[in-house]
C-alpha cells in the first residue's frame, strides 16, 4: 500500500521494494486495486506489482492477495460492494495482474448500502466461474463472518491489529477464526503510515529491542507471530530496509512475559 497511495515513492523504487522481498523469500503479498491516488489511478499497486515480479520470473513464486469494494473518488476512501461493481473491479484486477484467476480475492469492506449477503453472493458466482480461487473478507466482525460462512467457505479475515489495536485479540474473534480455520491477516501490524513511529518508540519496544537486539518493528511482529499460526501479519513497506527488517521477526521467539507485558498496553 505504501507504494501506491499519497507520498508513494518513485515506481522504480516501488519494483526494487516488491523484488527485494521476494529475493528475501517474501512468497505473500497483499494488495488492493485502490492502493492509488484516485479513481483515475485504479490498479496502480497491481500494475506495479506485476510489472516487478515479471521483471524477475517470480509471477509462479508469490501468491497474490487483492480486494475489491472500495472507490477512490478525489482521493477518499468510499465503500462501493455492489455486485455488479464488484465483478468488473474483479475483472480489471485480473487485468492489471495479468492473471487467469486471483489466489486470494477479499471484499475490502462491508457496505452499508448494499446487502452484505449480495457482496458475498457475487463473490461465489465469481469463485464458481474460476476467477478466484479464494474468497477472503476485510474490515469484518464475528457476526459478518458467521453469515458469510453460510454462504461459502471464507478462507481468510484481515482486519487492523497492532499493539495499539487489540480488539480482535481481546474479544476472541481471531480465535473464532481459528476454530473455523480462517486466516487472520492483520493489517497496519506495526501500526499504520502515520502512526508507526509513535509505536515503535514506546519504552516497553525499544527495552525489548535491546533485549532481543533486534529492531521494534520485529518486536512488535513477533508478538503477532506469538498468537498462532493463523495469524500473518503484512507490513507495509516503501523501502526496501523496512521489508528486509520485518522479515527477520520470523526469528524473533517472544518469552511469555514480554508478551504479556505488550498484550497489557
Ligand atoms: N484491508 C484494509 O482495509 C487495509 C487497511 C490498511 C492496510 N492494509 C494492508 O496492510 C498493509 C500494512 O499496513 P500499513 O501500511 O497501513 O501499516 P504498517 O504496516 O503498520 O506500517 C507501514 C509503514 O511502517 C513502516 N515500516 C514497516 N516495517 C518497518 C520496519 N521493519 N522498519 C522501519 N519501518 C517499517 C514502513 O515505512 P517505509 O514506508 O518507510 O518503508 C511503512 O510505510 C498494507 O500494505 C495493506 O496491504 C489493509
Amino acid at each position: 500500500m505504501p507504494i501506491s497511495i499519497q507520498g508513494r515513492p518513485s515506481e522504480e523504487q516501488g519494483i526494487k521494494v516488491i523484488q527485494e522481498a521476494v529475493h528475501a523469500g517474501v512468497n505473500f503479498i497483499d494488495t488492493a486495486n485502490v492502493y492509488c491516488l484516485d479513481d483515475s489511478d485504479i490498479g496502480h499497486n497491481e500494475r506495479i506489482i506485476y510489472k516487478a515480479l515479471k521483471n524477475i520470473n517470480a509471477l509462479q513464486k508469490v501468491y497474490i492477495a487483492t480486494k475489491g469494494g472500495l472507490i477512490r473518488p478525489e482521493g477518499r476512501w468510499e465503500c462501493n460492494a455492489e455486485p455488479q461493481f464488484l465483478r468488473k473491479s474483479c475483472e480489471k484486477s485480473l487485468q492489471d495482474l495479468h492473471a487467469e484467476s486471483i489466489f486470494l480475492y477479499q471484499l475490502h469492506a462491508p457496505d452499508s448500502n448494499i446487502p452484505f449477503e449480495d457482496s458475498v453472493g457475487e463473490l461465489t458466482k465469481l469463485k464458481e466461474e474460476g476467477k478466484i480461487e479464494n474468497i477472503g473478507l476485510s474490515n469484518v466482525n464475528a457476526e459478518e463472518l458467521n453469515a458469510a460462512q453460510e454462504i461459502v467457505r471464507i478462507e481468510s479475515v484481515q482486519n487492523r491489529c497492532n499493539p495499539g489495536h487489540q480488539k480482535d485479540l481481546k474479544n476472541s474473534f481471531t480465535d473464532l477464526c481459528k476454530k473455523q480455520n480462517v486466516t487472520y491477516i492483520a493489517y497496519s501490524p506495526v501500526g499504520g503510515g502515520f502512526h508507526h513511529k509513535d509505536l515503535s518508540h514506546q519504552k516497553l519496544f525499544l527495552e525489548l529491542s535491546k533485549k532481543y537486539k533486534t529492531s521494534s518493528y520485529c518486536i512488535i511482529l513477533a508478538w503477532l507471530l506469538s498468537k498462532g499460526e493463523h495469524v500473518l501479519p503484512i507490513p507495509g513497506a516503501s523501502h526496501v530496509e523496512s521489508i528486509l527488517d520485518s522479515m527477520k521477526a520470523a526469528q524473533v521467539k517472544l518469552e511469555q512475559e514480554d508478551i504479556q507485558k505488550i498484550d497489557n498496553l
